[in-house]
């Protein structure tokens, strides 16, 4: 008899039919009138089968009767229609065989509520949690979302290097990779001879596929990058990551308007695929991890985001009456607290900042006319702050050459990016969403870090 998922079974199983199914064990209760009642979870969604097992099954005592919270099993029976309430089907069991057992005494996972501390420390198991297993189903359905929403547009999916020699964002925060022996060049005291690592000269994890993608928007049109991005930001913040995901579409022929048209229609889509496609978990965020979210999301798809040039964002600020723990002040980057403030509290829906200041942010984004600010556009959402970075891109090649220099980088160290002006150069944009972030927005969690199954932070990468 062919195994089934449980999602399968109690979406559409007929009492009377025979099914075998294959989980871990939630739960076990015997009861007085002889019955044993086992709750079983598949992962394929978050509500587990009863399984009902008489105590005249045959073994039962070398079977049943060992098994507790953890322990594998496979089983065969026939579904019945569930007495109890919230299920349509139980399964009444004929032949229960258990795979590996878990011993009671030591593991980690019981029935109580686990904090998310303790759960981080046990990475290999919270997925078997109620909390993990609905956040991994929302990451997978995401991820689809996120690439039929491009792929219904016609944009080719770019897949662009881990390992780069550019600093995209220009901010220094590179992890680097080399195969030269740090611990004999410590001992030798010299200096260090680049010519003899791997790729004959320093090289990082990238933070961004944003140049390269500038490379392919130019050649075959509309396209985006989907991949692992790292940072080496040492900001213990329930919203940074060392290792995070990030989607990165780049189209030629678009301007800063287009640009975030595209953004809010993409973060309108995907937002509202999973609340289609992951009803079922998305309720148990709703009720178990912050009651706001399903109403926030709401307001995400149906209502328009406002647009605002950052100067006026800075006002709005400064006229708030708050007392901010970072000053406000036109030239300095927006803290998490002022993003905030404007998406949850001042407009209480998504913001689209754009016009930033030229020094606060990097080399590639288009000058504008008033000498200073660029063609920036940053998406902020409630609890999260900061979604999306993105920006027009400067496509003049003088300008371009001259923000490299002004930025303190070299135009050579760039030749290749700089070529995409002096060949048939086009005004172009895109932007960044973080993965994760749009995870923690989706599901509530207050901590990244519970939005990716294995989480790298400052002294953190145990999994
Ligand atoms: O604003 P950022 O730095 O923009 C870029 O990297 C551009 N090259 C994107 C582009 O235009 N193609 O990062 C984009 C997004 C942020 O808005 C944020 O959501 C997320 O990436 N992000 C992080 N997420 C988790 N941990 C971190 N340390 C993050 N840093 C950025
Ligand atoms: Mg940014």
């Amino acid at each position: 008899m062919p195994t089934r998922r449980i999602v399968q079974i109690l979406a559409d199983g007929q009492p009377g039919e025979s099914v075998s199914v294959a989980g871990w064990v939630r739960t076990r209760r015997d009861s007085k009138a002889g019955l044993s009642f086992v709750e079983l979870n598949d992962g394929s969604c978050l509500s587990s089968l009863q399984l009902v097992v008489a105590a005249d099954l045959d073994g039962w005592e070398d079977s049943v009767a060992r098994v507790t919270t953890g322990a594998s099993l496979c089983v065969e029976g026939t579904l019945k229609e569930s007495p109890g309430q919230g299920q349509r089907v139980e399964l009444g069991v004929e032949r229960f065989e258990v795979i590996g057992e878990a011993d009671a005494d030591t593991y980690p996972l019981q029935k109580k509520r686990h904090s998310f501390d303790f759960l981080r420390e046990i990475a290999h198991l919270r997925p078997r949690t109620n909390t993990f297993g609905a956040i991994a189903r929302v990451r997978n359905a995401l991820s689809a979302a996120i690439h039929r929403f491009f792929q219904d547009r016609g944009f080719v999916y770019v897949h662009t290097p881990i390992i780069t020699t550019s600093d995209c964002e220009g901010a220094g925060e590179m992890f680097q990779v080399t195969t030269l022996n740090v611990e004999r060049l410590a001992e030798l005291q010299t200096e260090v001879d680049y010519g003899q690592d791997f790729f004959g000269r320093p090289a990082s994890l990238t933070v961004s596929g944003q140049l390269e993608a500038e490379i392919y928007a130019t050649s075959v049109g509309d396209c985006y990058t989907f991949g692992p991005t790292f940072r080496a930001e040492n900001s213990n913040t329930s919203r940074h990551l060392a290792e995070f995901w990030m989607v990165e579409p780049e189209m030629p022929f678009y301007e800063l308007n287009d640009n975030m048209d595209l953004a809010e229609a993409f973060i309108k889509s995907i937002v509202g695929d999973v609340l289609a496609n992951c009803s079922e978990d998305m309720a148990f965020f709703d009720k178990r991890i912050d009651d706001t979210v399903l109403t926030t999301l709401a307001n995400i798809t149906d209502n328009d985001f406002v647009r605002l040039p950052y100067t006026e964002a800075v006002t709005i600020l400064e006229e708030s009456g708050r007392e901010w723990d970072y000053p406000v002040e036109w030239g300095k980057d927006l803290q998490s607290e002022h993003e905030r403030y404007l998406t949850e509290e001042h407009f209480g829906q998504p913001v689209i900042l754009f016009d930033y200041p030229r020094t606060i942010k990097p080399f590639y984004m288009r000058c504008n006319d008033d000498g200073r600010t660029v063609r920036a556009m940053d998406v902020l959402v409630p609890r999260v702050g900061e979604i999306i970075g993105g920006s027009q891109r400067e496509e003049r090649l003088d300008v371009l050459c001259e923000r490299i220099v002004e930025c303190g980088m070299e135009p050579d160290d760039y030749w290749w990016y700089v070529d995409l002006r002096r060949y048939g150069s086009v005004p172009h944009s895109g932007f960044g969403l973080g993965f994760e972030r749009m995870v923690q927005l989706i599901t509530g969690m207050s901590n990244i870090r519970d939005c990716i199954p294995f989480p790298r932070t400052p002294k953190s990468a145990e999994f």
